[in-house]
């Protein structure tokens, strides 16, 4: 698939057949998760693969009644992503700029990559931010320097999801200055 398709045709999927996902492609997935780009290449990202139905059922009840939590009892694998904290964003040993710690920037990019190479792969994916953390961090027996950033479940869609609607450029580029608009053809 080319790059701009996978980009614009991925859709968040929050329903799942049952068909199992094969350990080759999640393999795959997880090579584009180590590829990601990191601060001072820190790879700061860890990710846990659960398919024991126990801990997805924990998974699902510190989801509290997300609108994706089905997801996670469908899904074929969910992956925990998480970040080790106090490495990334530092330089001799502080935080190098205001913004403090980078790792959940770069857990981001590392679950963008596994997303959109799992589209590629005709699987789909959805991020799940809103949970309980606590009760993932300790359900998942996370060290202390390690918390969970999202759940992405994984699997077949079911049903096809349709784009929610994007602001147009004009309302987020600006030229030279906030608030200057860019001219877009
Ligand atoms: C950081 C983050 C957290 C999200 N958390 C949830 C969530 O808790 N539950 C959910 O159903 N969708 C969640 N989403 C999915 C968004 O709602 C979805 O990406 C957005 O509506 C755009 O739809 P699309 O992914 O199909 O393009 C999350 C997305 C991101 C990037």
């Amino acid at each position: 698939m080319e790059t701009m398709e996978c980009i614009l045709t991925r859709r968040s999927i929050r329903h799942f057949t049952a068909d199992k996902v094969s350990e080759e492609i999640i393999h795959e997935l997880l090579e584009a998760v180590r590829w990601a780009p990191s601060w001072a290449n820190t790879q700061t990202w860890e990710v846990v693969v659960v398919k024991d139905p126990d801990i997805r059922q924990q998974l699902v009840d510190a989801t509290n009644a997300n609108r994706a939590s089905q997801a996670i009892t469908e899904a074929a694998a969910v992956m925990v992503f998480c970040s080790r904290q106090g490495i990334a964003g530092t330089k001799n040993g502080t935080y190098a700029t205001i913004k403090g710690d980078w790792s959940m920037f770069d857990c981001a990019l590392a679950c963008q990559n596994f997303c959109l190479a799992a589209h590629n792969q005709g699987l789909g994916t959805v991020y799940i931010g809103r949970f309980d953390h606590e009760k993932v961090d300790a359900v998942l027996g996370l060290p202390e320097d390690i918390k969970s950033v999202v759940i992405i479940p994984l699997g077949y869609a079911a049903r096809e999801s349709k784009a929610p609607p994007r602001k147009s450029l004009n309302e987020f580029v600006h030229l030279d200055k906030f608030g200057q608009s860019y001219p877009i053809k």
